[in-house]
């Protein structure tokens, strides 16, 4: 459930009209309802075990008053790189509940998440492991340590964002498990302290997750009786969302949290979790305006001044998001299809097609759905177009949390060089 829907006929996000909101700052903009952010994360929250960490993966939305939303709620903060730590502390999380994953962390990287006293490092390889060694040697501490266990898992979703099997680059091989932890225990500069899992993200079945659960509980035993202290299992995030209405509905999180708790129950273990789209997608939409309907030989166009730049995920996973207009249609309207476009001189900048949507003229608005997380965080300025601002609406108050890019702003990161100058 979320905190968007029409009121007195215009779509608004809690008490904050998405027209009004339009006419004050221009469009395109994401909007992202404070209300929406908090319920998702207290339902996670509720359905999970407790005194679980719950570290929202930054990755998914990055924003600093979406992060601080959620730090207020508790959460701690799932990071993948320097970037998004910063971005993290900056919010408000304490070190304590910042979990630190990803394939390529750098030394550098690493010895920032080692100065601040981060909760854990999710290992993904021996190299990996080695280099965390001699930084955190170097610096005279133990980096607490859990590695990321690849299961060899599908995870059933998307090609692009499934991470568990054997032919993705993610986590330490779960045959090998064994061993790297051998080899762990013996460094100095390591504090072995738990076992990590991520198979992938927009898993609308709870099997794959069980699976896998299922398989590091197994090797949490087994680690426990080679000698190591395990007191911490780390599942990662994945749990889908809907996106159309007609899509199978995802798992609930009750029926996801009941099903850890059967794996995990009795074992003695701090549970840590890292969602990201759960938590934001249905918390934030695009709100766009149409430029031109261009009546096509075989379609009809939509033409909105929002584009790829702005959004990529249908151009990049072919995904799903509901398109609504901002001014509701009457009951029976007509719904010609059309094809809803961006601006972006490429083919695959296209929102929707064949979408039948009540019947749209120049200046009209719309919004965008469900592009709360891997939205704004994924905008690039490609055409030099500088990406969409971020609005966060609490009741009725609003607040401008990422301002829009102007074309100098855009061109004063660039240089030209000494031999070119005039
Ligand atoms: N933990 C790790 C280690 C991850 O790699 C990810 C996502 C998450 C947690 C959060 O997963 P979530 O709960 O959001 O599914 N850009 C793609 C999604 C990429 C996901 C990458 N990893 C999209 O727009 O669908």
């Amino acid at each position: 459930m979320n905190h968007f829907h029409y009121t007195d006929g215009v779509y608004s996000a809690e008490d904050v009209r998405l027209d009004q909101l339009a006419d004050e700052i221009g469009t395109p903009f994401y909007c992202y309802s404070a209300a929406t952010l908090e319920r998702h994360y207290r339902v996670f929250e509720k359905a999970v075990p407790k005194n679980s960490l719950i570290a929202f993966s930054v990755k998914a939305n990055g924003n600093l008053g979406v992060l601080k939303t959620l730090a207020k709620l508790g959460a701690g903060a799932d990071v993948v790189s320097g970037g998004e730590l910063k971005k993290a502390l900056a919010a408000g999380v304490t070190p304590e509940k910042i979990v630190f994953s990803g394939v390529g962390k750098t030394a550098e990287e690493m010895r920032l998440a080692l100065a601040v006293g981060i909760h854990q490092f999710n290992v993904e390889s021996e190299p990996e492991l080695e280099a965390l060694e001699r930084v955190a040697q170097g610096m005279n501490l133990r980096a607490p340590v859990t590695l990321r266990i690849n299961p060899d898992v599908d995870a059933k979703t998307h090609a692009k964002i499934t991470t568990g099997t054997s032919e993705t680059k993610f986590g330490i091989p779960f045959v090998h498990a064994r061993e790297a932890y051998k080899k762990a225990a013996a460094m100095k500069g390591i504090a072995i302290v738990g076992v990590d899992v991520h198979i992938g993200s927009q898993i609308t079945e709870l099997d794959p997750f069980e699976a896998a659960f299922t398989k590091v509980a197994g090797l949490v035993r087994e680690l426990r009786a080679d000698g190591h202290a395990i007191s911490r299992l780390d599942l990662g995030g994945g749990l889908g969302v809907p996106y159309a209405h007609d899509n199978q509905p995802p798992p609930d999180p009750v029926a996801y949290g009941a099903m850890v708790a059967k794996i995990t129950g009795g074992m003695d273990l701090s549970l840590i979790f890292e969602p990201g789209r759960l938590i934001a997608a249905n918390a934030g939409v695009l709100v766009s305006r149409v430029i031109y309907v261009k009546h096509g030989d075989a379609k009809d166009f939509v033409i909105l001044d929002a584009g790829m730049n702005d959004l990529i995920r249908p151009a990049l996973y072919d995904s799903h998001h509901e398109i609504v207009p901002i001014r509701e249609a009457a009951p029976g309207t007509p719904r010609p299809r059309y094809d809803v476009v961006g601006p972006v001189c490429e083919t695959s900048d296209l929102f929707a097609a064949g979408r039948a949507l009540p019947e749209l003229k120049s200046g009209d608005l719309v919004a965008i759905l469900s592009v709360g997380a891997y939205g704004a965080v994924m905008a690039s300025a490609y055409n030099a177009r500088p990406p969409a601002p971020e609005v966060l609406v609490h009741g009725a108050r609003w607040s401008i949390v990422r301002p829009r890019t102007d074309h100098d702003g855009l061109i004063a990161q660039e240089r030209i060089p000494d031999w070119l100058a005039d």
